[in-house]
């Protein structure tokens, strides 16, 4: 019931906000990040732009923060690389991977 009523609520944050970004939680998102995208962001294996390089994040982080979790939850391809879906750890929801990208972006900038 607890469980319910917290997706309910959190499901209410993300569809009402007007700021998108505010419906992402950077902290919750560093565990997310640590465990399944540090492997490619912390280095910057296969063209994947590298945590804290403000360069590499600027242009990114001018699209809209809904492009970047798209991206990330459900990968692309783009000129540097390949981004897969979720990172490749199918259990994330997409509130985890937005949390994820919001840690990121938070750190890149
Ligand atoms: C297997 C390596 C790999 C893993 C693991 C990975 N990424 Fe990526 N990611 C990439 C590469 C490569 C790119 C750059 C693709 C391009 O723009 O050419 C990228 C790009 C991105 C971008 C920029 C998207 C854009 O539109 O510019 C975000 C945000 C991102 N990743 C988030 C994540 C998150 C969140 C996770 C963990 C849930 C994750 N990545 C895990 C390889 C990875």
């Amino acid at each position: 019931m607890t469980r319910l009523f917290s997706s309910t609520l959190l499901c209410a944050i993300l569809f009402s906000s007007g700021n998108a970004f505010a419906a992402y939680n950077a902290s919750a998102g560093k565990a997310v990040y640590d465990a399944s995208c540090a492997s490619c962001h912390k280095a910057g294996i296969m063209g994947a732009p590298k945590l804290g390089d403000k360069a590499a994040w600027a242009p990114r982080i001018a699209q809209k923060i809904d492009v970047l979790v798209s991206h990330s939850d459900k990968g692309y391809r783009g000129k540097k690389g390949m981004m897969p879906a979720k990172g490749g750890n199918a259990k994330l929801t997409t509130a985890q991977v937005g949390n994820a990208v919001a840690y990121m972006v938070a750190q890149s900038k």
